[in-house]
């Protein structure tokens, strides 16, 4: 494709913006683990702040469903109590006053048995009526839920309703590949894959969107964005604090499950794709599972050589993960994973890419580093480029410069800060359901993205199982994780097929 006539490039990024903008959606939204960390700190206030912004129409309705012991009312509480508590210090809100919760209501069920799909039915018994049905249970109740909502007629390709009918479901998607494509078949049986929307809310971030823009609305980067220019390439995705109260969930998944198959995969292919045909959302997933194709998976041997991995222990920043609640005792799930990737293209082919994601960190903080290769002719240091997501959303270009009134020379930084981070756009979730609503697919995993993905990530979990205690480093809690010296080993034949030798 010509980079430097990007007319259909372009219109199909408008559709970006166009998303978060336009007529009033007017749909039933079911949550199903209504209750859970997710659909009340994430999901539900979105909806609040969609609702808020006159986006969603009078017909909007949201019907949690759960197993806890609740009625409308006490749900209606529980939301208005996560909503308030979601916003920013300082900032008014009041959904009990704006009308949000008068469209609240809770239907008490397991997700996994048939009852409470009755009950919904008799809900959502105008076939004209639009429904998102999205999944917040834990991911081991996704088939099942999947399953009754289709057996009830409630949405799914037999389900001939006049409006329309889809399903969310949020990460993890499967917990290995097998699992992954399992689920995928069950969904593929029952519904469209058009109907399907898999969430990973990093691409509901706009400073991850903006990758998008930055390469491709900027042609004098693309000359250098290959292997002969750049010399590696680090994605971070850092958080302080442990794991809190979701040790139920986290022992079972860890970090590899939690962010490394999904949100640093993403990022990744953000950053490393083929520029795609077009931006519709076919073409750019497309390019993405290109990339991922792309990956050769790691054999048995380099799984421990191409991954590291830790665990937290006691230290200034909170207890070990040993003695967080829900923790098995002696687990040995990594809370803190990195891993090496190569792509066999012409483009990265020998260009180390550097996933590394983990809790209880020094800091808080998610960017990608691209590190250009040194002028050997010039004593310059190497310009590094900074794609920062979180917490500030700025694009940082480190170049060197004459120091004033002197003879050498400094560093520099140009900075592009993307916007005001005080709330002026869409958080994560706000975009990702209303481009659910809207059904805008282009910010939802494909089920074959979801499986390259795991395909890259297996190979680690399998070396895991056999040696459950391999490798496994202990950090203590507010440090910088384990030592990843070994990620950045020097690979003579690599480097020098990098330079295009
Ligand atoms: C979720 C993970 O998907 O992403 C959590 O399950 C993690 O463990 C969270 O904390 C991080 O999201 P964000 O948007 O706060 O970076």
């Amino acid at each position: 494709m010509d980079l430097y006539s990007m007319r259909d490039m372009r219109q199909g990024m408008l559709k970006l913006d166009t998303a978060g903008t336009g007529q009033r959606v007017d749909a039933t939204v079911v949550l199903l683990g209504g209750t859970g960390d997710l659909a009340t700190r994430r999901v539900a206030p979105a909806l609040w702040k969609l609702w808020l912004g006159g986006q969603l129409g009078r017909r909007f309705r949201l019907v949690g469903m759960a197993r806890r012991e609740l009625d409308d009312q006490g749900y209606r509480a529980l939301l208005d109590a996560a909503i308030r508590a979601s916003l920013p210090a300082g900032m008014p809100g009041d959904p009990a006053r704006d009308g949000f919760l008068d469209r609240v209501s809770y239907l008490r069920g397991d997700v996994s048995d048939p009852a409470p799909y009755a009950a919904l039915a008799r809900l959502l018994a105008d076939p004209s009526e639009n429904a998102l049905f999205y999944l917040a249970c834990t991911p081991d109740r996704f088939g099942d839920a999947a399953s009754r909502i289709a057996e009830a007629g409630l949405a799914g390709t037999n389900s001939g309703t006049a409006g329309w009918r889809r399903l969310a479901v949020e990460k993890p998607f499967g917990t290995d590949l097998p699992s992954a494509r399992a689920l995928n078949q069950l969904l593929h049986e029952r519904y469209d894959e058009d109907d399907i929307l898999r969430v990973d809310h990093y691409l509901g971030k706009e400073a991850v969107q903006n990758i998008l823009y930055f390469r491709f609305y900027n042609a004098i980067f693309e000359p250098l964005w290959n292997r002969k220019h750049i010399e590696r390439v680090e994605i971070s995705a850092t958080e302080t604090g442990g794991i809190g109260d979701r040790g139920g969930y986290y022992d079972d998944s860890g970090a590899a499950r939690d962010m490394l198959q999904n949100h640093l995969m993403q990022l990744f292919c953000l950053v490393a794709m083929e520029p795609p045909g077009d931006f519709s959302p076919e073409a750019v997933r497309d390019a993405k599972v290109r990339l991922l194709r792309s990956v050769p998976h790691a054999g048995p041997l380099e799984a421990p050589l191409d991954c590291v991995r830790g665990q937290y222990a006691q230290g200034t920043d909170g207890p070990a993960y040993l003695d967080e609640q829900r923790v098995r005792p002696g687990s040995t799930t990594e809370t803190f994973v990195a891993a090496r990737l190569t792509v066999d293209n012409w483009r990265w082919k020998g260009v180390p890419f550097i996933l590394k994601t983990g809790k209880a960190l020094a800091e808080r903080a998610c960017h990608i580093v691209v590190h250009f290769r040194k002028d050997d002719d010039t004593a310059s240091e190497a310009n590094r480029l900074l794609l920062s997501i979180q917490p500030d959303q700025r694009v940082v270009l480190t170049i060197n410069a004459k120091t004033s009134g002197g003879d050498s020379s400094e560093r520099e930084e140009l900075v592009g800060a993307l916007r005001d981070t005080a709330g002026a756009y869409p958080d994560a979730y706000e975009r990702i359901l209303g481009d659910a609503l809207r059904g805008y697919s282009q910010l939802f995993i494909r089920f074959d993205e979801a499986e390259e993905a795991w395909r890259l990530v297996q190979p680690f979990l399998e070396y895991w199982k056999r040696h459950p205690s391999s490798g496994l480093a202990l950090y203590p809690a507010g440090g910088n994780g384990p030592d990843l010296g070994a990620l950045y080993r020097p690979d003579a034949g690599q480097d020098k097929a990098a330079r295009g030798a």
